[in-house]
């Protein structure tokens, strides 16, 4: 695109992805509280230029935005939809019902035994409705159940489903769209290539639309790394949640430069596994080889999202630049990961340099 300056010549303006991707689907980063802040500038201004849908990185979860029964802290997520708006960015709210990061009076009495189900159902409906009712009309859609479903297909064992059972995930969306008949509701999980993952999903969100309940997106996270997820089983999951009439949605993008752990089926997030273990192995900067594959699969898995804009509503990247990203922190802290589209100079990298020469 460009712009005409006073001499009459014309002036190139610098191409962003917003435009970029404008046909096919919004994009967009997660961004943490620092950032909203203007603790971080330079990120600032890379999602201003480049983007046009923001999450919070951790701000809106329940041990943030409601630590004690009656008491919500408002402070970051008001300065977080403040931040979207003023930037007339789509807001995605992020995450109303999820088992990690939940505040830890939720689902226990005062002696830290299990509340009844009952109480349970009120404080989800308490917690849904104050805070999306607080965001009505500011937010375009809300993750609203996340990470309920394990890599085999079976129920998360979550507080929510201990208690609950699997009644908790329509009642949750029936909570959320008694507050607002108009935002939207996702249900989002990572590893949702795994074709029994896949497959109880479908099931899930056709279920829930077979019983009356609105359900607008399936978030795929797309936490990657060099070795996964597989191709072929990504594309037949798109496929597969598009054909429940869900929009699809990667909403939290990044590819771990690193080699894989796979010691980490039993870490949660917000756990870490002892550094002396494994290897950080490239501190000082990543070798050519590895970071040319590294963009040679994002370009890879860009090229596979672009082919099914039309399934795909948005692809959201979970952070904006490698020095900020949650992975070079988990499953081991203090690494050096490499796992962004823009590098610790606040460069855009070739897969996407290359994507839009195109
Ligand atoms: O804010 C505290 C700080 O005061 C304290 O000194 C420091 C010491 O550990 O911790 C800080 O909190 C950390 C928080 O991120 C903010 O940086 C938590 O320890 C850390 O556990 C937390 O990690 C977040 C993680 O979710 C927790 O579950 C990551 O930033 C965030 O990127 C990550 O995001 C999740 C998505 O919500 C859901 N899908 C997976 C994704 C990656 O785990």
């Amino acid at each position: 695109m460009v712009s005409s300056c006073g001499s009459g010549q014309k002036a190139s303006r610098e191409p962003t992805l917003k435009d970029y991707f404008q046909d096919d689907f919004l994009i967009g980063a997660a961004i943490p509280v620092y950032h909203v802040d203007g603790m971080d500038p330079k990120a600032d201004s890379i999602v201003v230029l480049h983007y046009n849908s923001v999450v919070p990185e951790n701000c809106m979860k329940c041990e943030k935005i409601h630590p004690e029964e009656n008491v919500y802290f408002w402070d970051d997520a008001d300065k977080f939809v403040k931040y979207g708006e003023d930037n007339n960015m789509d807001i995605i709210g992020h995450c109303l019902i999820w088992h990690s990061q939940l505040a830890p009076w939720f689902a226990v009495d005062s002696l830290g035994n299990d509340v009844a189900p009952e109480v349970l159902e009120q404080r989800m409906k308490d917690h849904i409705t104050t805070i999306m009712t607080r965001y009505k009309g500011k937010i375009k859609g809300w993750d609203v159940v996340n990470e309920a479903i394990e890599d085999d297909g079976t129920y998360r064992q979550s507080p929510f489903y201990r208690i609950l059972g699997e009644e908790y995930i329509p009642l949750a969306f029936e909570y959320a769209h008694e507050v607002d008949p108009d935002v939207e509701l996702y249900i989002n999980d990572y590893n949702m290539a795994h074709p029994a993952k896949r497959e109880a999903y479908v099931k899930l969100v056709n279920d829930l639309k077979a019983s009356g309940h609105r359900v607008d997106g399936i978030g795929i996270q797309g936490h990657m790394g060099m070795d996964y997820p597989d191709m072929v089983e990504l594309e037949k999951s798109i496929e597969a949640f598009a054909g429940t009439g869900a929009k699809v949605a990667i909403t939290e993008w990044d590819m771990s430069a690193l080699p894989t752990i796979r010691e980490t089926a039993n870490v949660s997030a917000g756990e870490t596994l002892d550094m002396s273990q494994f290897q950080n192995p490239y501190p000082d900067g990543i070798p050519r080889e590895v970071i040319e594959e590294w963009n040679r699969r994002m370009g890879e898995y860009l090229a596979l999202f672009k082919k099914h804009a039309k399934e795909i509503d948005r692809v959201t990247f979970w952070g904006t630049y490698d020095g900020m990203s949650w992975r070079n922190d988990w499953p081991i802290p203090g690494r050096t990961d490499y796992a962004l589209p823009f590098d610790r100079s606040y460069e855009l990298k070739p897969f996407l340099k290359e994507a839009m020469q195109n």
